[in-house]
Parts: C-alpha cells; sequence; structure tokens
C-alpha cells in the first residue's frame, strides 16, 4: 500500500474527521468515514502500543490540586517517561500547565515511534482557577444558557492551562440526598438534568472541537449512579429496564446528541452488572441505539473493581469483559496495558476488539485536531491572558447570584438595608478555602471572596458589621456561642450562615442524617432567644433537613457552594442589589428518614391524599410532602398564576389527530419590584401500562416581569412530550387521560384534564 504522507493523509482525513464534529442533530448518529490514516497507524502499531494507547493515569508529575481519589500504585515519573517514549501512553489527567504539557508532547510526537500525541484531561467539574457554583447550584438557576456560559468559561480556562478533555459534566439524576455527589449534578429531575447537560456540553466543546479554546466534555457516569441504594456512595443499583431509560438516561442521550464524544462508565452495577463490563449499557444502547461514535473511559479503577463486585474472576478476565463490554480506555489501574498484549496472544481477546477501542481513541484525538496540531491548548501566553479574565469573575459572580434560591422570607425581611448593623456568624463567614465545594481542584484559592469581605465591600466603611463563627463545622468552639451572641447583642440583625463544610458532600460523602450538623444548630438555637431578626443562609452540596431555630428563621435562603466570588454573590441578594430568582433542582424532605426523596414518584395503590391516614402509604411521623418541593423558590416580590387552561379542550381524537394541544396561563407580579418567574409546566400520565409518576417536569419558562406586569405563558404537549420507556424497550405514548399544570413548583397549582 502505498504511503501516504502524513501531511496529505491528514488533509484528505481531516474531512472524516470532522464527521465527529457537532451536528446536534446528527451527533449521536455520527457516521465516520474509514480513515485511512488511522487505519494506517493501527495497522503499524504494536500491540504494546495499542494497550498503551487504552490506558490514561492520573499525572504524578504536574499534578497541583487537592487529594481526590483514593492512592493506587502510581506509575512513577520514569515509568511514565518511558511509556511516552515508547508510545505506550494514550494520555494523563489532573496534571496542568502550557509548558510543561508541551514538554511531554514533545516527547511523543518526536521520539515515540509513531508519534501518537498525548491527551490531557482533568476533573473541571465547576470551574478551572474561577469556581463557578457547584452544578446542582447552578441547576437552581433553572437557565441553561448561564450553564453553556460558565462551561464555555471554564473550557477557555482549562484548554489555556494545557487540557483537552474535561471528565465533566456530570449528569447522574440524583435520588436521594444522602448520596454526596447530588452536589455535581443537576438535582433530582431528568427533564432539567438533560437541559442542563445538552447546555454544558455545548459550552466546553463550543462551536468547533478543534478550536484552541474547546475541550472534550465527558457526560458521566454512564450510568444510573444517582440511583444507589440507601444514598450510600458506589453501591448496588437495582432498577428496571423502563427506570433506566425514564429516569437515568435522559441527560446521557441529550449531551450526545449535543456531540459530546466521551463518557465515563460509572462503579456502580446495574441489576448486578457492573457499568464498566455492562455491553447491553455500553455497546446496545449507547452505540447501538444512539449511534455514538465516541470513546468510553473507565472510572477511577472501576475495571479492576469488577473483581470485588464479583463478576470478574481476576485482572485478566476483567480486562476480556470491560473490554468486550465497550469500555475502551482504562483508568489508573494499569490492567489493559498489563494484560492486553498477552491475551491477545493467547486468543483470550480478539484482536478486533482491541483495534476498534484504539480506532475510537485515535478519532477523538484527530477530531479534536490533536495530530494536526499536537500542541494545541499548550500556550503559555494564553495561560497567562486567559485565566480569571475580568469577564470570567463578572460571570462567576452573576452564576452565583442566579443560584442561590430564596426558600422564605417572612414579613419581607429581606433584602436587609444596607444601613442596618449586621452580625454575620457561621463556621464559613471567613473561609476561602472552603468556598468552592467538592470538586473545585485547581481553584485560586486567595483570590475567592468570603462571606464577611462580600459584606464589608457592600456595607462599605460606615456598615455596621459584627462577626464570629460561633462554632465549626463539625464541633463546638470554645468560646464560641458566647462568641456569637456577643456579636449579635451589638447588632439589628443578625445573618447566620450553617450548613456542611466542602468535605461533607461529593464523592464518598454519604449522609444518613442531612441535617444541619448539632453544634452549628446549637448555635442556632442560642442566636434564636435573643429574638432579634434572623437570616439563615445555608451552605450545602445536598438538600437538608431543616430543624429548629434554622428551620423556623423567618428567612432562609438556599446557597449551595458558591465558588469564587460566594461573598460578594450573597451580599448582592441580601442587600437587595439584586433579587434571588433560583428554583430548588432538589425537594427538601421534613426528615432524613424520608429520603429517597423525590418529587417524580409513583401514586401507589394506597395513597394518602386526605386526611384518612388509615391503611395509607405514609409515615406515622411526617407528612410525605417536601418542607420545600421540587422548583420551589421565591423572589423579592409576589407573584400569582391563573388557572391553567387548555387552548383547545376537546376528546382524545382532538389531541392525537391534532398532534398537540396548548396549555397556558397568565403570570402576574403583584410586587413592587420587578422579578424573574420560572413557570413550570408538570403532566401526569393517569393510566398507563408502566404506571407513571405524579408529576413529571416536561417545560419550563423564565419570565422577566415588571412591577404589576401579566404574561401569559404557554407549553404544547405533543406525543413525543408524553412518550415513556416500556419493557420491550421502545419509548411511546399511550392514549390516557393526562392531567397538566403551570405552576411554581413541583406541587403547586390545580391541573387540567385533557386526554390523549
Ligand atoms: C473519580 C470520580 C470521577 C472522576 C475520576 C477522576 O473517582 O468518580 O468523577 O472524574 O475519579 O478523578
Amino acid at each position: 500500500m502505498m504511503k501516504m504522507s502524513r501531511r496529505n493523509l491528514l488533509r484528505g482525513c481531516s474531512a472524516a474527521a470532522m464527521t465527529l464534529a457537532v451536528d446536534p442533530s446528527l451527533a449521536v448518529a455520527q457516521t465516520v468515514l474509514p480513515d485511512a490514516f488511522i487505519e494506517q497507524l493501527i495497522a503499524r502499531m504494536s500491540l504494546e502500543e495499542k494497550a498503551g494507547q487504552l490506558s490514561i493515569y492520573s499525572d504524578p508529575l504536574r499534578f497541583e490540586g487537592a487529594q481526590i481519589n483514593p492512592k493506587t500504585a502510581e506509575q512513577s515519573a520514569k515509568q511514565l517517561h518511558a511509556s511516552i517514549l515508547k508510545g505506550e501512553l494514550t494520555g494523563l489527567f489532573n496534571g496542568v500547565g502550557a509548558s510543561s504539557a508541551r514538554d511531554l508532547q514533545k516527547l511523543a510526537v518526536e521520539q515515540s515511534p509513531h508519534k501518537i500525541p498525548l491527551i490531557f484531561a482533568g476533573d473541571i467539574i465547576h470551574g478551572m482557577k474561577t469556581i463557578f457554583p457547584i452544578p446542582v447550584g447552578e441547576a437552581a438557576s433553572f437557565n441553561p444558557t448561564l450553564a453553556e456560559r460558565t462551561a464555555r468559561a471554564a473550557a477557555m480556562e482549562a484548554s489555556a492551562k494545557g487540557l483537552h478533555w474535561t471528565f465533566a459534566p456530570m449528569v447522574d439524576v440524583a435520588r436521594d440526598e444522602r448520596w454526596g455527589r447530588v452536589s455535581e449534578g443537576a438535582g433530582e429531575d431528568p427533564y432539567l438534568g438533560a437541559q442542563m447537560a445538552r447546555a454544558r456540553v455545548k459550552g466546553f466543546q463550543g462551536r468547533n472541537l478543534r478550536d484552541e479554546d474547546t475541550v472534550l466534555a465527558c457526560p458521566k457516569h454512564f450510568a444510573a449512579y444517582g440511583g444507589v441504594e440507601g444514598g450510600r456512595d458506589y453501591n448496588t443499583v437495582d432498577i428496571p429496564d423502563t427506570t433506566l431509560r425514564a429516569t437515568f438516561l435522559p441527560p446521557f442521550e441529550a449531551a450526545f446528541r449535543q456531540g459530546a464524544l466521551t463518557t465515563m462508565s460509572s462503579f456502580n452495577d446495574i441489576a448486578g452488572v457492573p457499568a464498566t463490563g455492562n455491553a447491553y449499557l455500553l455497546t446496545d444502547i449507547l452505540r447501538g441505539e444512539w449511534g455514538f461514535k465516541g470513546l468510553v473511559v473507565s472510572d477511577y479503577t472501576s475495571e479492576e473493581e469488577m473483581i470485588l463486585h464479583g463478576y470478574a474472576a481476576d485482572g485478566p478476565d476483567a480486562v476480556v469483559k470491560a473490554l468486550s463490554a465497550g469500555c475502551d480506555i482504562s483508568m489508573q489501574s494499569g490492567l489493559y496495558y498489563k494484560h492486553i498484549p498477552d491475551l491477545v496472544r493467547q486468543g483470550r481477546l480478539p484482536l478486533r476488539v482491541v483495534d476498534e477501542a484504539v480506532r475510537r481513541v485515535l478519532r477523538v484525538k484527530q477530531a479534536i485536531g490533536l495530530f494536526d496540531n499536537p500542541y494545541r491548548s499548550m500556550d503559555p501566553k494564553r495561560e497567562a491572558s486567559d485565566i480569571r479574565r475580568p469577564e470570567t469573575v463578572a460571570l462567576a459572580r452573576e452564576a452565583a447570584r442566579k443560584s442561590i434560591v430564596l426558600l422564605k422570607n417572612e414579613q419581607d425581611l429581606l433584602p436587609l438595608k444596607k444601613s442596618a448593623s449586621v452580625a454575620l456568624i457561621g463556621p464559613a463567614i471567613h473561609d476561602k478555602a472552603d468556598l468552592p465545594g467538592p470538586w473545585a481542584v485547581f481553584p485560586d484559592v486567595e483570590r475567592h471572596v468570603t462571606f464577611a469581605e462580600g459584606f464589608r465591600s457592600a456595607l462599605g466603611a460606615q456598615g455596621r458589621l459584627f462577626t464570629a463563627r460561633g462554632a465549626d463545622y463539625e464541633a463546638r468552639l470554645p468560646g464560641g456561642v458566647e462568641q456569637a451572641l456577643a456579636a449579635a447583642q451589638s447588632a439589628e440583625v443578625i445573618v447566620l450562615v450553617v450548613g456542611e463544610s466542602s468535605e461533607m458532600s461529593g464523592e464518598a460523602q454519604s449522609r444518613t442524617d442531612i441535617g444541619v450538623p448539632a453544634p452549628q444548630l446549637e448555635l442556632a438555637e442560642a442566636l434564636a432567644k435573643l429574638a432579634k431578626p434572623m437570616v439563615v443562609l445555608l451552605r450545602h452540596g445536598r438538600a437538608l433537613a431543616l430543624t429548629g431555630a434554622v428551620r423556623d428563621a423567618p428567612a432562609i435562603m438556599a446557597t449551595w457552594f458558591l465558588g469564587s466570588e460566594t461573598g460578594n454573590a450573597v451580599a448582592d441578594l441580601v442587600f437587595g442589589d439584586f433579587a434571588p430568582e433560583a428554583r430548588l433542582p432538589v425537594s427538601f424532605p421534613q426528615v432524613s428518614g424520608q429520603e429517597p426523596y423525590f418529587y417524580d414518584h409513583r401514586n401507589t395503590g394506597r395513597p394518602q391524599l386526605t386526611d384518612d391516614k388509615a391503611y395509607k402509604s405514609r409515615y406515622r411521623e411526617v407528612t410525605n410532602e417536601a418542607l420545600y418541593p421540587f422548583g420551589h423558590g421565591l423572589s423579592y416580590s409576589k407573584v400569582r398564576y391563573s388557572a391553567t387552561a387548555v387552548s383547545e379542550a376537546g376528546p382524545s381524537p382532538a389531541l392525537r389527530a391534532k398532534g398537540s394541544v396548548r396549555v397556558s396561563a397568565q403570570v402576574e407580579n403583584l410586587g413592587a419590584r420587578p422579578c424573574v418567574e420560572v413557570a413550570q409546566l408538570y403532566i401526569r400520565q393517569l393510566t398507563a401500562s408502566v404506571t407513571q409518576p405524579v408529576r413529571q417536569l416536561k417545560g419550563f419558562q423564565r419570565l422577566s416581569l415588571a412591577p404589576g406586569e401579566t404574561r401569559r405563558v404557554e407549553f404544547t404537549i405533543d406525543a413525543e412530550m408524553l412518550a415513556f420507556p416500556h419493557p420491550d424497550h421502545r419509548t411511546y405514548a399511550e392514549p390516557s387521560a393526562i392531567l397538566a399544570v403551570i405552576g411554581p413548583s413541583a406541587a403547586s397549582g390545580e391541573p387540567v384534564k385533557l386526554a390523549f
């Protein structure tokens, strides 16, 4: 075969690579042409090179972040350099720096046998140096455009630091608030999750994946990780296929349709088959049904963990099962590198399986331009200019503002006047390091704005601000309560910041009690006895079960972990320079014991619908309602919804015949301030061959309302919206009476009835 020059081959083949580029309508059903350049490479590579091309490790040479993974038998620096020179390493993750990336890339593309470029990845979950709200907080914005903007900004900074690929967005629908990784996703709802997944992929990958300021997205963890039993991380997931498809897959499908070219297999099993060795998931659904042409990387040693799952007998068996199922790259375990050559030589692993995985990896590297631009995203000048740009910092403040949910505001206690004397109290008020929350791996801590700094800045030199920590996150502070009481005595109003430290949520941080830790509750009770106005600002990575003086405070805001601009954003809202506009992406239960708790639950045969409690599906201690429901959030105004109206009522054939029907409502701003209202559409399928949830979010619209303004909001309901998965793996609607309501939360509004 005539050997084409590399450059000519690339020119001819870049078109093929471009078919991997983003075409949202086709992105999942990507057609990828045979690529002579890549086939020639594969034909020339040794088994050891192929095994190395399917192996990625945490970078021990250039890792500057917090300890975020369990220790393993790390590849030493010497070993890694040797692997790079031999062309037996596909890339590294969580090592950063444009210049040092260039040095490593130079070894690969100038000295290795086939000059295959390295790919550099990182956990850029909610920002690189400038940190944005944790994803569940950003989901509270119900603002996909905002999520796209922050992902775009994060990609700018990550690519300026020499990264090509982020292990984000995390798109796991979380069904139990005890699970610490609620913090990383978009909450409990599949529809909101899909909107945010699509937006973030778009932001990370930009207009063209060959642009140097883009990064590959990696919607993770595929799949159903949010369904872990008991909310205990890494635990079993035992769900029927219809639940897998109705609840957990929609955000992934949305992400792949938006053009995501990589995904990460999850630690959990699904009904006894670990995701990393699950051919039904990684091949039948991902590639067979969705036409995904990208690559799958295992989560950190998850292929090796199939031995502990009891699914693989040993390392070689784990490699055969993971690769054959469709897991292309092994992360961190080293098993692929260690066993693939022998497994192929022994005939236990077909070479075509290995070659197909290598092909996928090389095509993704080609799709981001690495073959013709191996030093892509390794420009030291950009590293200096594109980190913490003023517009990025301003965006962090805007995103933080738009993520804060006002849960309660009795007697319009908020916003406070800047002339008021304020006692700012709580363990987090001066804490720079803890502001970003979980999975902020490379933050610029010194530049973070604390609660106290933000309040001081808002109040100015004249403002009277008294501060005291009062307690630690999970322990009393000697004299802390006394200091807090002294500060409070000097002030007209108390602002108490309570909740979790960043290590209380995130990976491997499941809690049986999702309340505010006891030392902080004691502080709250002591302050409440002063009978002064008290605003509670919650700081948390999940929904909390509120109790006592925290629960009874007249004004409560859910502030999540807001990132670099925390103090400024909170002060912007507390003192009224901006109004809250976010809504809850997770239900706040009455008590922890209600978990797993999600609004889109089924009705059961004995729902408790009235005060008749005999033999109903209920608890003795609390009602089944949430304390604060999914979708709930107040502004500094009052909003009224009219009843939901159906544009064309009529018999079922009307909808089926017409193909759709419209529902609408009038939304009125009764207050004296402008507000942003998030009008939400919920539907319910009253009868179905697979029983359906009592409510499902199927749409939302953000309305900016001037004082006194009324807007009509309208949604179209059609068969696609009403379709749901069936046991035969098909998704379609069934004739049924449908309830539809437009309202301000999952617990609101009188539905109208229509028929499909
Ligand atoms: C972790 C996480 C995953 C992360 C990976 C690399 O265990 O599960 O989300 O991307 O390892 O740090």
